[in-house]
């Protein structure tokens, strides 16, 4: 048995979304392009996408609620589940947590956000200076907190499917050479 098809598109989408959020925050962090507007645009870019992934998220959620993950075949062992259960669960915790930390640094920094330069987002902190450098160095922490957490993530995956030779990544839609179905 597989996830639905919503969760597959959910799951892939924040993957890509999420590479592209993360490489253009790299980008600015550290070979910020010398053209101001063209450096405005990326950090819009950047920002307006790491909001979408949040609502993305709760999204996700919500449709996980409602539809819940697939058996895996073999069953895990308790403490491998529990393992898994956690990483999940600090990932979805990491994926609303660093958007939401982003907004407020952008904020305290004084710079509001319009997402894609059209629909402003209310931010629960305004300009506050004291405030600004401890969010910034939350969203470095956090954002470098998911990316190792990711690598985790998909080293497990890998290891299900080619170690352990279970079921967990082809009900995630991936494809197994000679048999299966993809997304
Ligand atoms: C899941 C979503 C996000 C990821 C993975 C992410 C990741 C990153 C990374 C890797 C950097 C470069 C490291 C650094 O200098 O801190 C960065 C910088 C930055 N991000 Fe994000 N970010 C996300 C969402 C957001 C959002 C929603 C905003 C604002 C609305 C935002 C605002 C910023 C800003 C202003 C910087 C420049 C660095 C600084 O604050 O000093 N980010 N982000
Ligand atoms: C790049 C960012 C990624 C994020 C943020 C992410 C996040 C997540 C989350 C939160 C779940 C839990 C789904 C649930 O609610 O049950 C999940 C499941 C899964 N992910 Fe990822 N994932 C990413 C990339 C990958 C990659 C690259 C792979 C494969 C190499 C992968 C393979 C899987 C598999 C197989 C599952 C199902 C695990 C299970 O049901 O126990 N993910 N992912």
């Amino acid at each position: 048995m597989r996830y639905t098809l919503t969760a597959r598109l959910l799951h892939w989408g924040t993957a890509l979304a999420l590479l592209m959020v993360g490489l253009i925050g790299l980008w600015l962090a550290w070979a910020a392009p010398e053209d101001e507007a063209f450096k405005l645009r990326l950090y819009n870019l950047h920002e307006s996408f790491g909001i979408s992934l949040f609502t993305l998220t709760l999204l996700r959620l919500l449709w996980r609620w409602r539809n819940p993950p697939p058996p895996i075949t073999p069953p895990l062992p308790p403490a491998m589940a529990r393992l898994a259960f956690a990483t999940h669960a600090a990932l979805y915790a990491l994926l609303l947590a660093l958007p939401l930390v982003g907004l407020m640094a952008t904020n305290a920094w004084g710079f509001p956000l319009a997402a894609f330069g059209l629909l402003p987002i209310p931010s629960p902190v305004g300009k506050n200076a004291a405030l600004a450098p401890l969010l910034s160095t939350l969203h470095t922490r956090l954002a470098l907190a998911l990316g190792l957490l990711v690598a985790l993530h998909a080293g497990a995956a890998l290891w299900h499917h080619w170690g352990r030779r279970d079921d967990t990544l082809t009900r995630m839609g991936f494809r197994r050479p000679g048999g299966g179905e993809g997304i």
